[in-house]
Formats: C-alpha cells, sequence, structure tokens
C-alpha cells in the first residue's frame, strides 16, 4: 500500500495516470469573449528586447532565453481588475531551471506595498513535465508565500493552451483552458493579503535555476538554449488606471447598481458556476500536489484563510 502510494505520488507515474485524461466540462467559455489583441495596441518590451520576437503582425510573440538573457513583455496599461489571457505553448526541449511566468504585478509603482498574482510554469529534467505554480501577494505580503503547485493534464509543449486569470473585488480565479483551477476569494481573512491597487501584466521567460526544479538541483542547461516561449490569443480588459487621476474611474465591489455595465465585475464574473466548481474540484483532487494551506511544517499556523 505504502509503495503504491509513493509510486502514485511520483511524477513520472503521474504522467501516465494523467495522459489522455480529459477533465470534465468546464461551463462558461471566459477566453474568446473578448478581442484578441495585438503586442503594439497593448504591450511593451519589458527586457531582453533582442530575444523578443513578434510573429504574424504581433498577434503572437516569442520569448526566448539564452545565456545572455532572459526576455519579457508587459502591459502598455496597469488595470484596477479584469480579465487577461494568453495562450501558451513551452519550450519542448530539457527545460529544468526554466521559468515562464504570467503574471500581474506593480511592484515598479508600490515596491513595499506591492500586489502579484501569478502563474509561473517550472520547466523540468523530462520534457513534458512542466509544473504549475499559482500564487498570489497583496500590499506587500512576501512574508506569507500562497503557493500552490499542480501537474498539467496535458503536453503543454505540443501545442499552445489558455492561462488565465480573472481578478475582481470578489475574488481572483486562475484558469487553465477555462478550468478553473484555484479561486482566492477577498473573504475578510484574505483582505489585508488581497490585490487591490492597479497591476501590470507581464509574460517573461528567465533562469530560476537556484529553486525552480526540484528545489535547485537541476539548473538550467544551455547546451538546450535558446529556450522559447509562444504566446498568443493574448485578451485584456476591465477597468484601466487613469493616472491624472486618484479616482478609481469604473464601479467597484457592487456599490455599483448597473454592474451589468462592466463584465468583469458583472453577474457572471463574481461568483463561480456549479460546472466551474466541480471542474475546478476535479482538477484540484486529481492534480494538485501542493498547497501553502497544507504546509505544516512551513506554517506552524496556518495563513487565516485556509
Ligand atoms: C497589423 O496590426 C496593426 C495594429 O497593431 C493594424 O493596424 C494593421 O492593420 C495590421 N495589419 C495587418 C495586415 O493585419
Ligand atoms: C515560437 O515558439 C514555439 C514554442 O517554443 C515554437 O513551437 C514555434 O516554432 C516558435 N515559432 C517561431 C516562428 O520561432
Ligand atoms: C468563495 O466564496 C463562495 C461564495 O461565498 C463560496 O461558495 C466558495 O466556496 C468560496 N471559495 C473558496 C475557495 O473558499
Ligand atoms: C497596506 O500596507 C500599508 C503599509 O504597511 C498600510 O499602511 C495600509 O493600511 C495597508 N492597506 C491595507 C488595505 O491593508
Ligand atoms: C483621466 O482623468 C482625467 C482627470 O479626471 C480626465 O480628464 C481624463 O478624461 C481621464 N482619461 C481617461 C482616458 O479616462
Amino acid at each position: 500500500m505504502w509503495l503504491l502510494l509513493v509510486l502514485l505520488s511520483w511524477p513520472g507515474v503521474a504522467w501516465s495516470r494523467r495522459h489522455g485524461v480529459e477533465p470534465p466540462g468546464a461551463g462558461a467559455q471566459i477566453t474568446g469573449l473578448f478581442p484578441h489583441l495585438a503586442y503594439e495596441e497593448a504591450y511593451v518590451d519589458f527586457f531582453g528586447g533582442a530575444n523578443i520576437q513578434k510573429l504574424k503582425n504581433g498577434t503572437y510573440v516569442n520569448i526566448s532565453l539564452n545565456k545572455y538573457s532572459g526576455s519579457g513583455f508587459m502591459s502598455r496599461e496597469k488595470y484596477y481588475y479584469g480579465f487577461f489571457s494568453a495562450a501558451i505553448k513551452l519550450p519542448s526541449s530539457y527545460t529544468a531551471g526554466v521559468v515562464v511566468a504570467f503574471y500581474m504585478s506593480n511592484a515598479d509603482v508600490f515596491p513595499h506595498t506591492h500586489d502579484e498574482i501569478d502563474f509561473e510554469l517550472l520547466g523540468h529534467e523530462k520534457q513534458k513535465e512542466w509544473v504549475l505554480q499559482t500564487n498570489i501577494y497583496g500590499n506587500g505580503s512576501v512574508s506569507t508565500g500562497r503557493e500552490e503547485k499542480f501537474y498539467l493534464w496535458f503536453d503543454p509543449t505540443e501545442e499552445s493552451h489558455e492561462y488565465s486569470i480573472l481578478w475582481n473585488y470578489h475574488h481572483t480565479v486562475f484558469l487553465v483552458d477555462n478550468i478553473p483551477v484555484r479561486e482566492v476569494n477577498h473573504s475578510d481573512a484574505m483582505s489585508r493579503a488581497y490585490p487591490s491597487k492597479p497591476m501590470s501584466v507581464y509574460a517573461t521567460i528567465w533562469d530560476g535555476s537556484d529553486w525552480a526544479t526540484h528545489g535547485g538541483k537541476k539548473p538550467a542547461n544551455y547546451a538546450y538554449a535558446p529556450f522559447v516561449a509562444s504566446f498568443g490569443a493574448l485578451e485584456m480588459v476591465g477597468c484601466m488606471w487613469n493616472r491624472t487621476s486618484s479616482a478609481p474611474p469604473c464601479p467597484r465591489g457592487g456599490q455599483s447598481q448597473r454592474l451589468d455595465l462592466d463584465p468583469v465585475e458583472g453577474p457572471d464574473f463574481v461568483r463561480l458556476s456549479e460546472k466551474q466548481r466541480s471542474g475546478m474540484e476535479w482538477i484540484r483532487g486529481r492534480f494538485m500536489f501542493y498547497s501553502y494551506c497544507r504546509d505544516r511544517a512551513r506554517y506552524s499556523v496556518l495563513p487565516p484563510e485556509c
């Protein structure tokens, strides 16, 4: 029995066990409701410009990491809330130590009280074994890591899959191919660590040799470089920060009588449907292998929302 449990939790077995597994219907398809943006309309280079390749008139972008530099791009605007999505295809070679991130942050403007919402895809020495890590920080809550880690139920290097962040006053939802994998409610317990200030969207690829794969035991191997990640189907809609005005220009958190005016604060976005919730439970039951809420070695007193 013990041996069986060990085998089932071994990543190699996890891959064959999940191979060909079809998750249940996700309910609402959120991606595709909003326009796909061209790079020039919505994004600017963030770093490593020589490693950023705009393709098909900016409808998708390849960013790469070589031994000299990683690369990344960021949204032109900051948002108070919204829906942010990209179809990502990951590099298919040996990728231990490589990190591909799709995330939101405002550390550039609020270095000591920053907010952040992260998807981090962590490379692996077995080419298909990418791990998905999610995390969230609010108002500088960096002393409390709220990581959760998942195996993927598909080969992320074969084709593009959609990774989406829905963030509003009510909750933050991480979705993969429209299936929620994690929901963080804006509850009383989370209120001091809930992202609440305008954030930019970032897409990056970089060397995380010191931590990304087996806690840093497998560094990046540049014999396999360049590592190239593709980002397409870029969707970004929400309440844009107006730099010349201090007040949020959009209705927030049910204070408005006209929630219907803004789809990303509207009724379809403030809570998960039954179908979304059962899809989320299905994924978490099978593919989540780490949650900070279960890490008693790290938190002898678990964070209040756990
Ligand atoms: C290329 O994208 C720009 C906007 O970024 C648009 O104005 C232009 O029409 C596009 N060209 C083609 C051929 O699609
Ligand atoms: C862009 O990156 C993806 C993922 O690595 C790759 O499959 C594709 O061939 C790249 N496209 C170009 C034009 O380099
Ligand atoms: C978030 O809040 C909703 C509505 O109160 C609740 O049904 C759901 O279980 C909560 N989600 C989590 C992850 O606690
Ligand atoms: C955010 O942190 C700052 C500095 O620690 C504090 O003054 C402020 O009250 C906090 N805001 C919230 C909403 O907790
Ligand atoms: C930003 O705010 C200023 C001052 O309130 C206003 O004049 C301007 O029209 C706003 N810009 C946009 C794009 O909403």
